[in-house]
């Protein structure tokens, strides 16, 4: 660094939100500061709270960042995303099934191309942080080539970053198929090339119970036993005809969500995109094994999937986070995600409220994620990934803001009008990567 320490001081003076833990539990939980401050040295948040009491810490030489009129939050986690389905976003089908065959496969098959799979990963981290989503849990296709595409893309602009490479050996086109072996093969050089270098984490990313073998499932489990910090991410129970088929092919099974319990794969750090079609006894199975429930409420409407059960997911403790799952889901904005998560948990009797699904996408993801140490908050220490956001985005946003009476309705707002729009600035690990009214940095 070719500056002084104290010149690599930065503050952010804005309206702040922060969380110390889930809104539903406490009612303290959400931190808010009308005229906040977000100090940041070399890549990390220093202190973060009232200006009025941290005004004394901003060291002389700090450039201040005035923005009184924005908001700042933590930056987003999206659980559950597919990068190399982001060109066949928008794509209709009857269902999840056909929608595989029809766009899906096809789509994938392009990244054995790898000039394909980095223009498409460039653009892709554009995009996230173009909506404030600066962590994301990223499935790549089958090839190799599309993790080290994704990882680059993350890697150059320095963001916290999950991703694998797809384990599928049955079920799918000859021409996306692995075998057990090289798919193992190929995780492990994926584990030992990105896992933990800099931002970058490794999840072992078997597609869903129908592509994988028996043995690919016990040779993902073997990797998941050698590898016990990496991730692990799959989907299940997200479609009526798709839990049938997976009754069908794992005969021996008291459930979907018990093959891969079978095999090793629920554990912290493991993450089920949708739990939709779950029982009781599968919700408190995830519960005790720290497994995460990805809740992704723009594709669960857009394919028809079915709706996520608020209640019974608190019922059993299971831990929850939400996720876009883009090219499932029809929007990257975890504004528009929580727009659909209300309106989902409103159709089973459940008010969700802003502040939870800020906390949600934010403090609570990092912590079903064990990364509460890094990301999430805006607490000291923690990496300083975060949002700006512009209660004035637009005409509409703005006079709904100027009556919004508590945070509560001031976050609602964001929640239901918002999208990329009212995200005005993004930072990753102290530095802006994304300027709405600039130039794609
Ligand atoms: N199940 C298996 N693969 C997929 C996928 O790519 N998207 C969704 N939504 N569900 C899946
Ligand atoms: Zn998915």
């Amino acid at each position: 660094m070719t500056q002084s320490a104290q010149a690599a001081q930065a503050a952010y003076r804005a309206k702040l939100l922060t969380f110390t833990g889930d809104p539903a539990q406490s009612s303290g939980a959400a931190v808010y500061d009308e005229d906040g401050v977000v100090i940041v040295e070399d890549g990390h948040v220093v202190a973060a709270g009232a200006w009025s009491a941290l005004k004394s810490r901003v060291n002389a030489t700090a450039r201040i960042h005035e923005m009184r009129d924005k908001l700042i939050v933590p930056g987003f986690i999206d659980t559950h995303i597919h990068y190399p389905q982001t060109d066949m976003i928008a794509s209709p089908a009857p269902g999840l099934l056909p929608w595989l065959d029809t766009y899906t496969f096809p789509t994938e098959r392009g990244f054995e191309n790898a000039a394909v799979a980095q223009d498409t990963a460039r653009f892709f981290v554009d995009e996230l942080l173009a909506c404030g989503t600066t962590t994301a849990l990223v499935y790549c296709t089958v090839h190799k080539q599309s993790a080290d595409a994704l990882f680059t893309a993350s890697e150059a602009k320095n963001l916290r970053m999950v991703a694998g490479k797809v384990l599928m050996d049955r079920h799918c086109p000859e021409f996306l198929r692995d075998t057990p072996q090289t798919g193992y093969d190929d995780s492990a050089e994926l584990i030992a090339r990105w896992h933990d270098r800099g931002r970058q984490m490794y999840a072992l990313t078997p597609r869903f119970a129908p592509t994988s073998t028996e043995a690919q499932l016990e040779a993902c489990g073997a990797l998941a036993k050698a590898h016990g910090d990496v991730f692990i991410q799959s989907h299940v129970a997200e479609n009526p005809d798709e839990v049938k088929w997976v009754a069908e092919l794992f005969p021996g099974h008291r459930s979907y969500l018990d093959v891969y319990d079978h095999y090793g794969l629920l554990r912290r750090r493991a993450v089920y995109g949708h739990c939709i079609w779950l029982d009781d006894e599968d919700r408190r199975r995830m519960a005790q094994t720290g497994a995460t429930a990805a809740h992704c409420p723009t594709s669960n409407l857009f394919l028809g999937s079915g709706l996520f059960d608020f209640d019974k997911a608190g019922a059993a403790a299971m831990p929850v986070a939400l996720a876009t799952d883009v090219g499932g889901g029809t929007s990257f904005s975890m504004l528009q995600t929580m727009n659909e998560a209300h309106k989902v948990a409103r159709m089973g009797g459940h008010h969700l409220t802003a502040t939870r699904m800020f906390w949600l996408a934010t403090a609570g993801a990092a912590q079903a994620l064990d990364l509460a140490d890094k990301v999430g908050t805006l607490a000291p220490h923690s990496e300083a990934d975060f949002v700006v956001l512009d209660p004035q985005a637009t005409p509409l946003l703005a006079r709904r803001t100027a009556r919004a009476e508590s945070l509560e309705e001031l976050l609602f707002a964001f929640a239901l009008l918002g999208d990329d729009r009212a995200v005005f600035e993004t930072y990753a690990y102290g530095e802006r990567v994304h300027q709405r009214d600039g130039v794609r940095l």
